[in-house]
């Protein structure tokens, strides 16, 4: 076949679930050991819930190239582990400069971006809202709503995602929590260990791109 075929997936907002799609991958609450800052209020949720899903991800990969765009689907969990917001790993993508598009659906959700030399930037992600994720920004999704988060993305097919940048610098460099207020605050992560201006130099450079 000469031409690629197009593709309709629709997306259940019910369930949160790309329908058409050809992959699926669940994290459960045992898989996010170590995100947390309250450790004791992990380890209670785990003892009730370590099977169940915190979020899902489907998702059509057309193929492998970077001209090929893999679409999907995130549905997130509501909560708190202690008064910290449920959030994704979070990661950059292998090819830092692979760029990503999420779209706000359902629920109401942040994305916390992270530059290699960090700077932080929180968006408010809703129904109805595109947030843009530029080139080499580490970033993670957020629920800080009450119900499930719901979120379609796009991003080159052979962007990759490296999560251990995150684990390197002891986290990310803020964390998410409740204000008091039903709302959400920063809060400084005090694991948090820059990166150094190597391993930067090193991120540009891999991309093919001269500091
Ligand atoms: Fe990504």
């Amino acid at each position: 076949m000469r031409f690629d075929e197009p593709r309709l997936c629709p997306v259940d907002l019910g369930t949160g679930l790309l329908g058409a799609g050809d992959g699926h991958y669940r994290k459960t609450f045992a898989d996010l050991k170590g995100l947390y800052a309250d450790e004791q209020a992990f380890s209670a949720i785990l003892a009730e819930r370590a099977d169940e899903v915190a979020y899902e991800v489907t998702s059509y990969t057309p193929g492998g190239a970077v001209s090929d765009l893999i679409v999907g689907v995130t549905r997130m969990e509501p909560g708190k582990v202690g008064n910290e917001y449920f959030l994704t790993r979070g990661h950059i993508h292998a090819r830092a400069n692979r760029p990503e598009v999420y779209y706000g659906q359902k629920g109401h959700g942040l994305m916390q971006l992270e530059s290699p030399d960090g700077e932080v930037r929180i968006l408010e992600v809703g129904p109805q809202a595109i947030c843009y994720v530029p080139p080499f920004w580490i970033h993670r999704s957020i629920n800080v709503g009450d119900e499930d988060l719901v979120m379609m993305f796009t991003y080159p097919a052979d962007s990759g995602q490296d999560y251990g940048i995150i684990e390197r610098s002891g986290g990310m460099k803020v964390r998410i929590v409740d204000d008091g207020n039903g709302g959400w605050a920063q809060q400084p992560n005090p694991d948090y260990v820059p990166r150094s201006a190597a391993t930067i130099e090193k991120l540009l450079h891999d991309a093919g791109l001269a500091a």
